[in-house]
């Protein structure tokens, strides 16, 4: 497994893989378009991860993470580089939120249920191995999650059946059990996943829950 993995969004997703992945010997740059986030990054990431544009994070390594807001999704991959993803796996924690507040603890989606976030990030790279993962959980329990012993089901789905091993393989180490559910297509059922994980934190603020793919 490679050792570097360069991360394009400095939210909290971000952060929160930043540093849990560090944790488990991985080497670290998160990417940022803003200048003015440097400091704020270095800080949260007690200075373990190295810094760079969202170009320079897709050169970094032949692993990335994708976690930027869902409504740029495609602007930030465009701003990273179409042709530095080429060949890459990009595990894709996005989700298609729409602006606006949620109905009753529903959040809003701007694609449908016939087309996913993903399939569109694929189409605009298809030489890059789209995985989608931890779109699905809250940041706080992305890596070494802590149900009691239970590993937690991570769905998974994409193209590239060598990109789906080298995440499952990852996921294995940060404590989750990867349900791969096919192509991309998939994505049009496990981003909707975010929306219903989301209901009991909007609704009753429990947000500390995962999936487990019970058989
Ligand atoms: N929060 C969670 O627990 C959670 C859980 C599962 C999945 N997700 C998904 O993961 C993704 C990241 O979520 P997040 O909570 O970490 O933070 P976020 O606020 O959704 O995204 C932060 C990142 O988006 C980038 N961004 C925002 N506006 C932009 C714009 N106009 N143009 C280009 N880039 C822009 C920022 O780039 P700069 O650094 O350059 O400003 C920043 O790196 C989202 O798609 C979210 O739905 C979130």
């Amino acid at each position: 497994m490679e050792k570097k993995i360069g991360i394009i969004g400095s939210g909290n997703v971000g952060i929160a893989l930043a540093n849990g992945l560090q944790r488990h010997g991985y080497q670290i740059m998160v990417g940022t378009n803003d200048a003015a986030k440097h400091d704020t990054i270095r800080e949260k990431t007690k200075g373990n991860a190295a810094i760079g544009s969202f170009e320079e994070t897709a050169r970094f390594s032949d692993l990335l993470i994708l976690a930027v807001k869902g409504t740029v999704a495609e602007e930030a991959l465009t701003r990273a580089g179409i042709s530095n993803l080429a060949g890459k796996t990009v595990l894709d924690a996005t989700n298609p939120i729409a602006e606006g507040p949620p109905t009753n603890g529903v959040l809003p989606f701007f694609t449908s249920l016939d087309e996913s976030l993903m399939e569109r990030l694929q189409g605009l790279v298809p030489q890059a191995h789209f995985v989608k993962c931890f779109s699905c959980v809250g940041n706080a329990l992305m890596v070494d999650p802590d149900f009691g012993g239970q590993k937690p089901s991570m769905f998974i789905c994409g193209n590239n059946e060598e990109a789906k091993k080298q995440t499952t393989a990852l996921l294995e180490e940060i404590g989750w059990e990867a349900e791969d559910m096919g192509k991309v297509e998939a994505a049009r059922a496990i981003e909707p996943l975010c929306m219903l994980w989301c209901i009991p934190g909007i609704n009753s603020g429990k947000w500390r829950h995962a999936f487990k793919l019970l058989k």
